[in-house]
């Protein structure tokens, strides 16, 4: 392929969204290995942090996230109830609608920050909401606090 062909071709590929799913250990994270197991399919663009309890992920964490450029963030938890620290997820529930109220002051969509309960048995679930997640992100565009060159070309 010529040099040009190969930059043009490169310039119209399409937007996809990185998305951060901060997943607990002991629901979200088994949910994403059963998906897996049963070739259930999700989006490939999700990059998955375990962490031992919802409750653990801070707000700066998901804000950081999203100020670094990724163009969505998720913080997936056990159910209520469940949860294996008592209360952690109780505790990100709160988290939650603080993030939600503080990223239009950074000039970000709430939709770009998702919490959901989702138990190691629920692998469909798992990839149901990756694929909202991402069909909502690659609507809205990119993060705007993408670097320079990170952003896709409009073709
Ligand atoms: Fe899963 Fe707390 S242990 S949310």
């Amino acid at each position: 392929m010529s040099p040009e062909l190969e930059s043009l071709s490169k310039s119209c590929q399409p937007f996809i969204p990185t998305i951060i799913a901060f997943c607990c250990n002991w629901c979200s994270y088994g949910a994403a290995d059963l998906a897996g197991v049963n070739r259930t399919k999700y989006p490939t663009n999700l990059r998955i942090v375990r962490v031992m309890c919802s409750g653990m992920v801070h707000a700066d964490m998901v804000i950081n996230s999203l100020l670094k450029g990724a163009d969505g963030v998720m913080v997936l938890g056990c159910h209520m109830g469940d949860c294996h620290y008592i209360n952690g997820n109780e505790k990100a529930a709160r988290r939650a609608e603080v993030i939600q109220e503080m990223l239009p002051d950074y000039g970000l969509e709430a939709q770009r920050f998702r919490i959901e309960w989702i138990s190691a048995a629920e692998g469909g679930k798992f990839a149901q909401t990756a694929q909202e997640m991402t069909d909502l992100i690659t609507k809205l565009g990119p993060n705007p606090f993408k670097k320079k060159g990170e952003e896709p070309d409009a073709c």
